[in-house]
């Protein structure tokens, strides 16, 4: 067959496959195009999640009747005005946007410049150019885009429900919202609107536009973020680790006010939250990159999702080292929702009335108050410290108590320490605690790790695959301490333990961490799986829940957890203690 050059229509349609894939990414180019024309304000309306209407209105310098046509045209653009490809200032630059959604929908183009006598107007009919005609609008730029893929049935069956493409639009919005303070948006799903008001250009507006954008719980929950290296800018705000959230819709990235969603920076988000988020949980984050446009290459996605850096190791070591840092340097400090949510668990018992309207259940009473059976059992639960030294009528030691995890006064449920802090009172998840020293610890004595040698070597049976498994890592096993030979082909002999686990179960230990090795494959790189393999020895530490604690005991585990800054969460990311200020309780108990 012979070769052809492609109808023009035709081209904007191929182009469209990876340009136009649903109305949010026509909103994201048609609003793009608003910001590269200096708006201050732009309008976005869709009706019928943009299956009807997609509408973007700008205050921006518009464009001239004659330049209508251009702008509809393949490889057209303003924006590159000396041909050079790594020095890119505007948001576009490939001059294919309006050309491809012109070519699977009905697109109008109304626009004004400031000293124009009136705007000019031009519609595109799934490619059949129009003339330009004169309109009237004010100074700035409308651009209408009705029936999206209506002349495109397979096309269109790609779409999902209404509701589903305004979520994916909100989203677009969000992201280049945060990127933008100083921009009034104003988004309309609907007739629902939605209004991000104008900040200022500075940090304060960006931490105004962020609270807008991921809430305004995020603020009080963040770290900021600042750091520099070899020409790359880092700023933005980290989540605690603690303020985790299902998705990873809340993590935005911002290269030279760009917002992208690159795998590089992802991965590198990814390695600096580790071992603080669980693994199904996702961080919440609005980072800035700052760089020298010829150090970024953006031309190397259609719709300029992802990115290139051309030092890519450098930018990935810039975020982990950063965030690490300043999650580590945020000191023991959790989630302000986790102390709403224990202020919420924390409920006054029921009046003995609320009783009398369950006549179904019979209640014990003591003295002249009812109680629910798991308060009665919550009390037999509480062990007062026996020691002589810390009694609970007594004084606890003012130098504890002006500690930040105070002085421990009680274990309740052989799993909690309930300790008096100057202000207010702690409770303590000891066994997710110590897990978490016993982890910190277990990194820090890596290649070096003290053990425990065995008496009689243990013998742990496994399955071949498990057995070989474990010898292939049993290097990896060693550097923590666990030391294990072969021991025929469904064994492995264990001989030394690591010291920083105690008295432990061994064979759970080897099945689990046989267990883990299968999970995780060869497909993790090395400084990861080490973390892993920690976190998985942690797991087997010796205070399990139910093991009861001397005064001393409980005090030394508060202060060990006060030294070691990570130690706020497990290794899974829940917090390892809750407080309550006075001024909680005084709330839960209505005094003020
Ligand atoms: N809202 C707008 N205000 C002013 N000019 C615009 C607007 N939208 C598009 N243009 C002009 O049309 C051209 C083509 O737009 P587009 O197809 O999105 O390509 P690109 O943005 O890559 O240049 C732009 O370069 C710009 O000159
Ligand atoms: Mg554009």
């Amino acid at each position: 067959m012979p070769i052809r050059r492609l109808p023009e229509t035709l081209a904007n349609r191929i182009a469209a496959g990876e340009v136009v894939e649903r109305p949010a990414s026509v909103v994201k180019e048609l609003v793009e195009n608003a910001l590269d024309a200096g708006a201050t304000r732009v309008e976005i309306v869709l009706t019928q999640g943009g299956k009807e209407l997609i509408r973007v209105t700008d205050d921006g310098h518009g464009m001239a009747a004659d330049d209508l046509p251009l702008a509809v045209e393949r490889h057209a653009t303003s924006k590159l005005p000396s041909d050079d490809l790594l020095d890119i200032r505007f948001l576009g630059f490939r001059g294919e946007a309006l050309p491809s959604i012109a070519s699977v929908s009905r697109l109008t183009l109304t626009s004004r410049r400031r000293d124009d006598l009136h705007a000019a107007a031009l519609t595109v009919e799934n490619g059949d150019l129009g003339d330009p005609v004169p309109a009237a609008h004010p100074v700035g730029t409308v651009v209408n885009v009705e029936g999206l893929f209506a002349s495109l049935p397979a096309r269109l069956k790609f779409l999902k429900s209404d509701r589903a493409e305004n979520e994916a639009v909100s989203e677009v919005v969000r992201r280049i919202a945060a990127a933008r303070p100083e921009i009034d948006f104003t988004l309309v799903l609907d007739g629902r609107a939605v209004r991000y008001p104008a900040h200022s250009a500075d940090a304060d507006g960006l931490r105004a536009r962020l609270s807008d954008v991921l809430g305004r719980d995020f603020g009080p929950n963040a770290v900021e973020i600042a750091a520099e290296r070899e020409g790359f800018r880092l700023t933005g705000f980290a989540g605690l680790p603690t303020y985790n959230r299902a998705t990873a819709s809340q993590q935005l990235f911002l290269v030279n006010r760009r917002p992208v969603k690159d795998r590089l920076l992802l991965g590198a988000l990814r390695g600096a939250y580790a071992d603080l988020v669980p693994r199904d949980r996702h961080p919440v984050v609005a980072l800035l990159i700052q760089a020298d446009p010829a150090e970024v290459d953006v031309n190397v996605h259609p719709a300029k999702a992802e990115v290139r850096f051309r030092d890519a190791g450098l930018v990935r070591a810039l975020i982990v080292s950063a965030l690490r840092n300043a999650l580590g340097a945020s000191g023991p400090r959790i989630a302000t929702t986790g102390a709403a949510f224990a202020a919420g668990a924390f409920r006054a018992p029921m009046h003995p009335s609320s009783f009398a309207q369950r006549p179904q259940q019979n209640y014990p009473v003591h003295g002249t108050l009812a109680l629910a059976p798991d308060f009665a059992e919550e009390q037999s639960g509480f062990d007062l410290p026996r020691s002589a030294d810390t009694r609970a009528d007594e004084k606890p030691d003012p130098e504890l108590v002006a500690l930040p995890l105070g002085a421990a006064k009680a274990q309740l449920h052989d799993t909690y320490i309930l300790s008096q802090t100057s202000d207010g009172l702690v409770l303590v998840d000891m066994h997710a605690a110590h897990e978490r020293l016993v982890y910190e610890r277990l990194k820090k004595e890596r290649g070096r790790a003290s053990a425990q040698v065995m008496l009689v070597p243990d013998v742990v049976e496994l399955a071949p695959d498990e057995v070989s498994r474990l010898l292939a890592a049993s290097e990896d096993l060693a550097a923590f301490g666990l030391s294990i030979e072969p021991f025929g082909p469904g064994a492995v002999l264990v001989r030394e333990t690591p010291a920083a686990l105690g008295q432990f179960d061994i064979r759970g230990l080897v099945r689990d961490v046989a267990d883990a090795l299968g999970d995780w494959g060869a497909a993790l790189p090395v400084a990861e799986k080490l973390d892993r393999l920690a976190s998985t020895f942690a797991c087997h530490h010796s205070i399990r829940a139910g093991r009861r604690l001397k005064p001393e005991e409980m005090n030394a585990l508060l202060r060990q957890i006060e030294a070691e800054p990570s130690a706020a969460q497990c290794n899974h990311g829940r917090p390892t203690y809750v407080t309550l200020s006075r001024a909680d309780l005084e709330k839960l108990f209505q005094r003020r």
